[in-house]
Order: structure tokens, then C-alpha cells, then sequence
């Protein structure tokens, strides 16, 4: 009985909705480490929209989030990044980690600092 109940408050308990709040405070907390103060989601709408000699995150992600993407060098579709229609994402430090590396990298050529990238992902978590 002790098991079953155990069992059930598990799976109620750990939801992907959760997984994405816990995965994104996380990264937020490790921005904070390095001195960030607060973010600002407006701020990283901007940078995720702005152009860089022809270049964006929209590149490959598309303009809608909402919508699938297609990268811009191999065609392959991307998922979309809202959280509203892909509760996939933002769920692994990892894999944010990794992709904001390389697309920033990509992007604007050189990497986010940790202001930006909380900016931008406090904005993208809302989406
Ligand atoms: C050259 C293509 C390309 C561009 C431009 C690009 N991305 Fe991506 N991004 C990808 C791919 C490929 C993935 C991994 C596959 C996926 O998650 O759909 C990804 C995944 C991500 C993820 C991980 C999402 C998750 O679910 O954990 C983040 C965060 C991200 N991108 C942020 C950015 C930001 C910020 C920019 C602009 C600075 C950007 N991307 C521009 C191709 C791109």
C-alpha cells in the first residue's frame, strides 16, 4: 500500500512542465553565481530577434515559436522552442548548455555572456 501510494505521488510529482521550471532555475542560479543581478526577459527578446550581419536565432529556430524551424545549413526541421506547444523543452542543463554554446557561437560569433543567455531564456521559458 506504502509503495503504491509512494509510487503514484511520484509520478504526480515529477511532471515535465516541472522538469523544465527545475532545469531552467538551475541554469538561472548558475548565471547568478557569476554575478548576474536580475534578468530581463524584454532584453532577451530583442537579442533573440536582433540581426547579426544576417544572421539570428531565428535563423533556425524560425520566427514563431511556436512553429517548427529548419536549419539553415542542414534543412533539418527543428521542433519548436515554445514551451506551449513542446513541453520538451528547456529540460536539460546539458542540452541548453551545449546549443547555447554553438548557436551563440554561430549567431553572433562569439558566446553569450550569462547576462544574455538568462535574458534570453527567462524570455524563451515564457513563450
Ligand atoms: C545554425 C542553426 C541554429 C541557430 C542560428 C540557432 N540555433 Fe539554437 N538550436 C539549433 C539546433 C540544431 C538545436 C538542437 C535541436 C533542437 O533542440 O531542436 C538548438 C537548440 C537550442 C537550445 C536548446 C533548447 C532545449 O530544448 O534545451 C537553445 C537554448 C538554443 N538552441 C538557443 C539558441 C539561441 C539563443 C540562438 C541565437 C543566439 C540560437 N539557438 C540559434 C540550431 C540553431
Amino acid at each position: 500500500m506504502t509503495k503504491i501510494m509512494l509510487g503514484l505521488l511520484l509520478t504526480v510529482a515529477i511532471t515535465p512542465a516541472m522538469a523544465n521550471s527545475l532545469a531552467v532555475d538551475a541554469m538561472l542560479q548558475s548565471y547568478r553565481q557569476l554575478g548576474v543581478v536580475s534578468f530581463d526577459a524584454q532584453a532577451g527578446q530583442q537579442l533573440w530577434q536582433e540581426d547579426f550581419d544576417g544572421r539570428s536565432c531565428g535563423s533556425c529556430h524560425g520566427q514563431d515559436l511556436t512553429q517548427t524551424g529548419k536549419h539553415v545549413k542542414t534543412k533539418k526541421i527543428l521542433k519548436p522552442m515554445a514551451l506551449s506547444v513542446n513541453v520538451d523543452r528547456f529540460s536539460k542543463q546539458k542540452k541548453m548548455k551545449k546549443w547555447f554554446k554553438r548557436n551563440c557561437k554561430w549567431t553572433l560569433g562569439r558566446e553569450c555572456t550569462p547576462q544574455e543567455k538568462g535574458d534570453i531564456l527567462t524570455w524563451l521559458i515564457e513563450q
